[in-house]
């Protein structure tokens, strides 16, 4: 019978996907041994995307995931959102590469895996490359073939064959903007166990926290022991809000206005897909690697545009088993300023009528800091408006 979040010690509330957390970082005394051996290995060069897949398989992120994955999983995982062996999983991780490339490199060899810039970040075992059908991935991860959707523009742009292996990254380098925030799974298991938190919620976000933000994880914090902001800052979208910017606006944020004692704040190095519901178990079974045992699902989770339903990222998970994924969705209802209570609110609180609600939204907050406005206080903290208005204006 499994145990219920409460019963377990603090910090180790709920297992990692798959029952292990995956650590495939090469220990320091090997690590010399390997990078002499990568030096001997064809090498490939990984974009922004593939470095922090690789980032995340190797830091557990991705549990039970060791590499990228093969046919077998990439196809159970688009059929059924499982992987072979039957465990949830909702979002191909996989390496595209050329048809060129692929034709040069044989299964069963190692593979030098590097940046952009040359640097050899990590290896990787050859198991298999195979060819897959773009469209038919874009239908169904992205639940639309248009090519004006950021993942499908990627998909489409991207290789026709798959490299599939484990991998190993050689080392872990400190996040080079963000050092302090680079918690990894590991970590953040032990930060919760130290605090003594049972119950964690994780927040994904690739916006600044505006106030609608700030009032679903407040609802949140009433029912659990900590709040786990997770932004994530990968590769977003070229118009989202860079996330240098969103990290000082979470620091200001954090500092005058949450119970510092029950927030931890922690970089996701993930890269978004703009996957909606798809996304949403995906971004809530890595929170469940970091430890969380909550996960906040608010409206157009993961969205892009109208190719989603306000809620569909909520329901997806009804397509589960009770208890399957392993972690709880809170699932939010749009949230807003309600100008009759003076409060945020959503309609199951709010006495409002919807010309008396002021909706709020990133992409709303981006649209005004480009035409110079700052964003009222109904929209954002004045501090965090503040920010965004002076690096929208550093940056011209
Ligand atoms: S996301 O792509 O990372 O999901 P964003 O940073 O805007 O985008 O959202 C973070 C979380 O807040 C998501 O769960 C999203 O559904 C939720 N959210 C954003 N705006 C609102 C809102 N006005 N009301 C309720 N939930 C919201």
């Amino acid at each position: 019978m499994s145990q219920s979040p409460s019963t377990l010690p603090a910090g180790d509330a709920i297992p990692p996907h798959g029952g292990t957390l995956i650590n495939r970082i090469a220990p320091p005394e090997q690590a010399q041994e390997l990078r002499s051996k990568a030096e001997h290995c064809p090498i490939l060069y990984l974009d922004e995307r593939a470095q922090s897949d690789l980032e995340m398989i190797a830091i557990g992120g991705f549990s039970p995931l060791t590499g990228f994955m093969g046919r077998e999983d990439y196809q159970a995982v688009l059929e059924t959102m499982h992987l072979a062996n039957g465990l949830a999983w909702s979002l191909p991780v996989t390496l595209p590469v050329s048809s060129e490339v692929a034709a040069g490199l044989k299964e069963g060899q190692m593979i030098a895996l590097a940046s952009s810039a040359g640097k050899i970040l990590g290896l990787l075992e050859l198991t298999e490359k195979f060819t897959y059908d773009k469209t038919y991935e874009a239908r169904q991860v992205y639940r639309t073939t248009d090519e004006q959707h950021p993942g499908v523009k990627v998909l489409y742009e991207q290789g026709s064959v798959y490299l599939a292996g484990p991998v190993t990254l050689l080392q872990r380098d400190p996040h080079p903007l963000f050092p302090a925030y680079q918690i990894d799974p590991a970590q953040s298991r032990h930060l919760f166990r130290e605090r003594g938190w049972r119950t964690i919620v994780g927040f994904q976000t690739r916006n600044p926290i505006h106030r609608a933000h700030e009032y679903i994880q407040k609802c949140a914090l009433e029912i659990v022991d900590g709040l786990f902001l997770h932004p994530l800052v990968g590769a977003t979208k070229s118009d989202d809000i860079p996330a240098d910017v969103r990290m000082r606006c979470y620091e200001v944020l954090i500092e005058k206005y949450y119970p510092k004692e029950r927030v931890i704040l922690a970089i996701n190095p993930a890269s978004m897909r703009y996957a909606g519901p798809r996304e949403a178990i995906f971004h809530a079974l890595i929170r469940k690697n970091y430890g969380c045992t909550h996960f906040i699902v608010g409206r157009d989770h993961a969205g892009v545009g109208n190719y989603y339903g306000t809620y569909d990222a909520q329901h997806i998970f009804d397509e589960f088993q009770p208890g399957e994924l392993g972690i709880i969705p809170l699932k939010f209802e749009h949230a807003f300023y309600c100008t009759v209570t003076g409060t945020m609110a959503t309609a199951k609180t709010s006495p409002s009528q919807p010309h008396q609600r002021i909706h709020l939204s990133g992409t709303k907050v981006r649209e005004m800091l480009q035409r110079g406005e700052v964003p009222p206080p109904e929209f954002s903290r004045p501090e965090v408006a503040r920010l965004l208005a002076e690096a929208m204006r550093e940056r011209g």
